[in-house]
């Protein structure tokens, strides 16, 4: 019997790991230009960190983890976020010893028990990038800048910003408060898990999908007139920049969300072109989290990609797409066998895409072969040419045939490669 994957769980393909690799070359390029560095953190991890960073009463930890217990009856959890284990490495690490502000980035799987459907899967990838050690409004344009940065340099430029504050530790407990009030009439009208969430975290009623919910909190008061002076000048300030950035926004002042952790700015990425799942990145400012996991009392803000919602808004139309082999060496008897399966390592290694065919077929076979993988160009080489040391060279989309040196082959083919590329207008 096959065994197939897990639900929620799926193969990437060759097709479309090629948008991966352009999506994530972008990211670090686009990142790094903004002095980010790369941080690779584990992917097991304890389970408290994340119940104790994303909040217990959220979805993501109350609902959707991949926990189990190990061999000594320890919990542990598949993470279904960055964030908490990228602070766990910066509390454990200690990099703001060398240097006070620490800007790193991470790509990589997350794990989240949702239920699949079309831009939401169980395994899922983000491109997560963490700010640390800076409280001003400028880093959150930057970060916030960094972020649009990206989604325009892989072309997508249909996307919407959509930006909130949710005060501080002095504002937000009146926000709550007034919440609290306002839905203490209404719990009857809210499902079981917010007629909990009413009393004990009101903020999260706002996340909730089911329709009754999302009715009451329609009309429920809003954040915005609540934040202290503090919160309020920090937001305009972030505004500011963000204006003589030229980055459009939409201040959203519905926008909480589903982690417990973040406090003034937040802000998604959102598009309209996938359905309910609308998110392609979001994130916000974190000022209490790593005091709160044991760590120093240092700010930090960040914000993660949907690599999946990225893949799906791309489609086919990024410049990797039309990667193929730039020649195939068709080769005719042993001697030319043997010749072309040298030429092939030696053409290769001057960073040119070459294939050979492993079986020794007829030259129509190797023709067919070399269509079929989309070759740009075939060399035909038999026993007369190798004699005369000169062969055919044919581009297989012009169908022009030139008669080549055989030792002038690498330059020959990377001359025409290079007039290709810049008649196409790839790199
Ligand atoms: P998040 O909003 O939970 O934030 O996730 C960020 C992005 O990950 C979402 O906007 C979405 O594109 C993608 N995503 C989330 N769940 C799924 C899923 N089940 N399937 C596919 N894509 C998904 C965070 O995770 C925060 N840690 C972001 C952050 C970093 N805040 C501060 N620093």
């Amino acid at each position: 019997m096959e065994i197939a994957s897990i639900k929620g769980f799926r193969d990437i393909l060759p097709e479309e790991t090629r948008v991966w690799q352009w999506i994530e070359t972008t990211a670090r390029r686009v990142f790094e230009d903004f002095g980010f560095q790369e941080i690779k953190t584990p992917i097991l991890e304890k389970t408290e960190l994340f119940s104790r960073s994303i909040g217990e009463e959220t979805d993501i930890v109350s609902k959707e983890m991949y926990t189990f217990d190990d061999v000594k009856g320890r919990s542990l959890t598949l993470r279904p976020e960055a964030t908490a284990s990228v602070v766990r490495a910066y509390i454990q690490n200690r990099p703001y010893q060398t240097y006070p502000v620490q800007k790193l980035y991470s790509i990589g799987p997350m794990f989240r028990h949702e239920r699949p459907q079309r831009g939401r899967f169980r395994q899922f990838h983000q491109i997560n990038a963490e700010l640390f050690g800076d409280p001003g409004p400028k880093s959150d344009a930057d970060m916030i800048s960094m972020a649009v940065y990206l989604f325009r340099s892989i072309g997508l430029d249909d996307v919407a910003l959509n930006l909130n504050s949710l005060g501080c530790s002095d504002c937000r407990p009146r926000f709550k408060e007034a919440l609290t009030d306002y839905l203490a009439d209404k719990v009857t009208r809210l499902c079981e898990d917010c007629q909990r969430r009413a009393t004990s975290n009101p903020l999260r009623v706002f996340d909730c999908k089911v329709d009754s919910c999302k009715e009451v909190v329609s009309k429920a008061p809003s954040i915005d007139a609540f934040l202290c002076q503090a919160c309020r000048d920090h937001f305009e300030s972030v505004q500011d920049a963000l204006s003589d950035l030229e980055i459009p926004f939409v201040l959203n002042s519905r926008l909480v969300r589903g982690l417990d952790y973040y406090n003034r700015t937040t802000f998604e990425i959102q598009t309209e072109r996938l359905g309910a799942q609308n998110a392609v990145a979001g994130g916000g400012r974190y000022d209490g989290l790593v005091r709160l996991l044991g760590g120093p009392d240092h700010p930090a803000i960040g914000f993660a990609v949907g690599v999946e919602r990225v893949v799906a808004l791309i489609g086919d139309d990024h410049p990797l797409q039309d990667r193929r082999p730039d020649l195939f060496i068709a080769a005719l008897g042993k001697a030319a066998e043997r010749a072309a399966f040298k030429w092939a390592v030696d053409l290769r290694r001057n960073g040119l895409w070459v294939e050979v065919d492993y079986a020794s077929t007829g030259l129509k076979s190797q023709m067919k072969k070399a269509d079929r993988i989309g070759a740009r160009h075939v060399l035909i080489v038999g026993e007369d040419e190798l004699k005369t040391s000169r062969a055919a060279l044919r581009n297989m989309l012009t169908k022009e045939q030139a008669d080549v040196e055989l030792k002038d082959a690498v330059n020959v083919l990377k001359e025409m490669l290079k007039d290709e590329r810049e008649r196409d207008g790839r790199d």
